[in-house]
């Protein structure tokens, strides 16, 4: 999507970290901007100081229910007419602890936001894109986290796993047409993402792990850590408008990370090697 300049941009998570980021760089390329989010000060706070730089709206949003991200779409659509680019990026960051410490309510938390959120915005504004026909552009924020399995963060990397999955999925069923899609994968940012337990409904808050196991506590302090040392969220904001201009499906934003990945590859290649010899 070369020509950003007179769109409309619709950003989940655009109250705080990457969506915040995108949002002013979208006003930068003359863009009208939508921000949807869970958190309704910190969103009213975005959109205020958004304001000085170009058109922009806001909607406290659940990106994990169809009807509350078709209510803000409505309103992006009534306030914008047409939407052209839609980042999926709201997220939570899944917490610690074993796969089998989750509680099930846990797991359908996690995938809600970070895999629904995605779905949702996707099933919300295709239809519109294909209807107002201008051309469109879909991001959604992965994580490397979905490549690489990791310890004690399976609902986080599970669910990015799927948003890799929907994405790529999504790019061969749109191969025809003038919308697309990128998938983002960042490694560790300074956002608000080892927070997440903030946005989490009562419910779960209420039953947090009282006593994570050495472990996960560990690693829990390991990616807050990770987080809070990490790249500049405005970085990965400015790799992802690259990405876009150019239609890259993938983008990724931490290259000293591509060795994981090329381990991991080695080692599905060493796996077909073996089952080479048996057929
Ligand atoms: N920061 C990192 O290190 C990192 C790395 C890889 C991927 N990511 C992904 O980047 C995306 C953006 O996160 P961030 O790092 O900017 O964190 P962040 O916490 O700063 O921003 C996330 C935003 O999503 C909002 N949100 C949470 N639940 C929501 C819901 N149900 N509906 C609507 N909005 C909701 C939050 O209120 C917040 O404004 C997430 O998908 C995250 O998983 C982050």
């Amino acid at each position: 999507m070369r020509d950003l300049r007179g769109k409309t941009a619709f950003v989940t998570g655009g109250a705080s970290g990457f969506g915040f980021e995108f949002a002013k760089l979208f006003l930068a390329e003359g863009m009208s901007v939508f921000l949807a989010d869970i958190e309704a000060a910190p969103l009213e706070r975005a959109v205020e100081a958004l304001r000085p730089f170009g058109a922009v709206r806001g909607a406290v949003c659940d990106v994990a229910q169809r009807a509350s991200v078709q209510k803000a779409a409505d309103e992006a659509i009534a306030a914008f007419r047409a939407v052209h680019l839609v980042c999926n990026n709201a997220g939570v960051g899944g917490g610690s602890g074993g796969v089998e410490e989750f509680s099930e309510r846990h797991w359908d938390w996690v995938m809600g936001v970070n895999l629904m959120g995605v779905v949702h915005g996707i099933a919300v504004f295709l239809p519109h894109m294909r209807a107002h026909g201008q051309g469109g552009w879909f991001v959604n924020t992965a994580s490397m986290a979905g490549l690489l399995g990791q310890p004690y963060g399976a609902p986080y990397s599970a669910s990015k796993s799927a948003v890799i999955a929907v994405s790529e999925s999504l790019s061969y069923e749109l191969r025809e047409t003038k919308i697309g899609v990128s998938v983002l994968c960042p490694g560790f940012a300074r956002t608000g993402i080892a927070r997440s337990e903030r946005n989490q409904p009562p419910d779960l808050a209420a039953a947090a792990h009282a006593a994570l196991s050495q472990a996960a506590a560990e690693r829990a302090a390991m990616a807050a850590q990770a987080v809070a040392t990490g790249v500049e969220p405005a970085e990965v904001a400015a790799r992802t408008l690259q990405g876009i201009k150019d239609g890259d499906l993938y983008i990724f934003t931490h290259p000293a990370m591509r060795k994981m990945i090329e381990k991991r590859f080695e080692r599905i290649g060493a796996a077909y090697d073996k089952a080479e010899k048996y057929v």
